[in-house]
C-alpha cells in the first residue's frame, strides 16, 4: 500500500469540500433563476439528495488545487469545481440505475431512485447536466470568453460519447463480452478518467496555462484517473458497505472484469504505487507548490472510502 505522506491533507481536502459543498447548496435553492419559469420542489428535492449527501468531492478538490497552483482566480475555480461535481453527481445517479448497476447505496444513503422513483432520478441527473453547464457559462463565472468557452467545450468532451458517458456504454458492454486489458483500461478511462482529467486540466485552462502545462497537468489527470479507477475495483473486492458507503462485491456479481480480476489483488496495488511514482514525478517542476496534488494521488491510491 501507498504510505504517501497526508498530514494536513485530510484537512485540505475538508475545506475544499464544504466550500464546494455550500456553493451547491446555493446552485440548488428552490428560487428559479433569471430565464427559468419555476423549479419544481420534487425535481430539486431529488437533485439535493443525489448531491448534498457526503460525497469525498475529489473532483472540485482537483480543480480548485490545479487553480491555485497555476493562479486562476479561486471563485471562478470553486465555481468550475460545483460544476463538475454536479456532473459526476449525475454519473452516479445514472450508474445506480435498476437499468444500470442497479444499486440501492450511494453515499451511505438510498440511491436517487429508491428515495424517490425512477423517473425522477433520471430526471434529477438530466437536470444536474444541464445545471453544469448553466454555472460555466453564467455571468457569475468571471473569466475571459475564449477560456469559458473552451471550459465549457473540453467539459462537454469530457462527460459524453468520448468520455464518461462513452466510457459507461463500454463498460455495461463490457458485462456480455471477454474484454481484454487494453479495452478495459479505454473503459476505464472513458468512464471515470475522463472527468478526471478534466479536474486537473480544468485548473490550468482557467489560468490561462501554456499548453505545454496543460498538457503535463493533463496527463497527470488521466494517471490519477486511471488509479482512481483501480482503486475502486480494489475496494469492491476488499472492503464492506458501512465503510465504502456503497455495495461492495458487485463487479464479480455482475462478471465484470476489472484489472483486479484478471490480475488479482496484489498486482493492482502495485500498479498502484507505480501510478502514484509516475504522477508525482509528473508535479516535480512545481516544487513544493504541488505538494497537496501529489497527496491527493496518494490519497486516491490509497483510500479506504
Ligand atoms: C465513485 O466516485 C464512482 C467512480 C467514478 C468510480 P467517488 O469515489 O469519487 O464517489 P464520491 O463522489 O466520493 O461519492
Ligand atoms: C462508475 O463506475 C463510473 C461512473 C459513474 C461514471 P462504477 O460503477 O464502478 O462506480 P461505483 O462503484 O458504482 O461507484
Ligand atoms: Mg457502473
Ligand atoms: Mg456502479
Ligand atoms: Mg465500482
Amino acid at each position: 500500500m501507498n504510505r504517501v505522506q497526508t498530514d494536513g491533507f485530510a484537512a485540505r481536502l475538508d475545506a475544499a469540500a464544504m466550500e464546494v459543498a455550500a456553493l451547491l447548496e446555493d446552485l440548488l435553492s428552490a428560487a428559479p433563476l433569471e430565464g427559468e419559469i419555476a423549479r419544481p420542489a420534487h425535481l430539486i428535492s431529488a437533485m439535493r439528495h443525489g448531491v448534498l449527501n457526503g460525497g469525498k468531492r475529489l473532483r472540485p478538490f482537483l480543480v480548485m488545487e490545479t487553480a491555485n497552483l497555476l493562479g486562476a482566480p479561486k471563485d471562478a475555480a470553486s465555481r468550475v469545481a460545483a460544476a463538475l461535481e454536479c456532473i459526476h453527481c449525475y454519473s452516479l445517479i445514472h450508474d445506480d440505475l435498476p437499468s444500470m448497476d442497479d444499486d440501492d447505496l450511494r453515499r451511505g444513503q438510498p440511491t436517487v431512485h429508491i428515495a424517490f422513483d425512477e423517473a425522477t432520478a433520471i430526471l434529477a441527473g438530466d437536470a444536474l447536466l444541464t445545471l453544469a453547464f448553466d454555472i460555466l457559462s453564467a455571468p457569475e463565472t468571471r473569466l475571459p470568453a475564449e477560456i469559458k468557452v473552451s471550459l465549457i467545450n473540453q467539459m462537454a468532451r469530457a462527460a459524453g460519447i468520448g468520455g464518461m458517458v462513452g466510457g459507461q456504454s463500454l463498460d455495461l458492454h463490457a458485462e456480455r463480452e471477454t474484454p481484454d486489458e487494453a479495452a478495459i483500461l479505454r473503459l476505464q478511462a472513458m468512464k471515470t478518467g475522463a472527468l478526471l482529467r478534466y479536474a486537473c486540466a480544468a485548473g490550468a485552462i482557467a489560468a490561462g496555462a501554456d499548453n505545454k502545462t496543460l498538457a503535463r497537468m493533463s496527463r497527470f489527470g488521466e494517471i490519477i484517473g486511471l488509479a482512481f479507477q483501480l482503486a475502486d475495483d480494489l475496494l469492491d473486492v476488499t472492503s464492506d458497505a458501512a465503510t465504502l458507503g456503497k455495495a461492495t462485491g458487485k463487479d464479480a456479481g455482475r462478471g465484470k472484469a476489472t484489472l483486479v480480476s484478471l490480475h488479482g489483488n496484489e498486482a493492482v496495488r502495485l500498479r498502484l504505487d507505480e501510478l502514484v511514482e509516475e504522477a508525482a514525478l509528473l508535479l516535480d517542476p512545481f516544487g513544493a507548490a504541488a505538494g497537496p496534488l501529489k497527496q491527493a494521488a496518494g490519497f486516491i491510491a490509497s483510500r479506504d472510502r
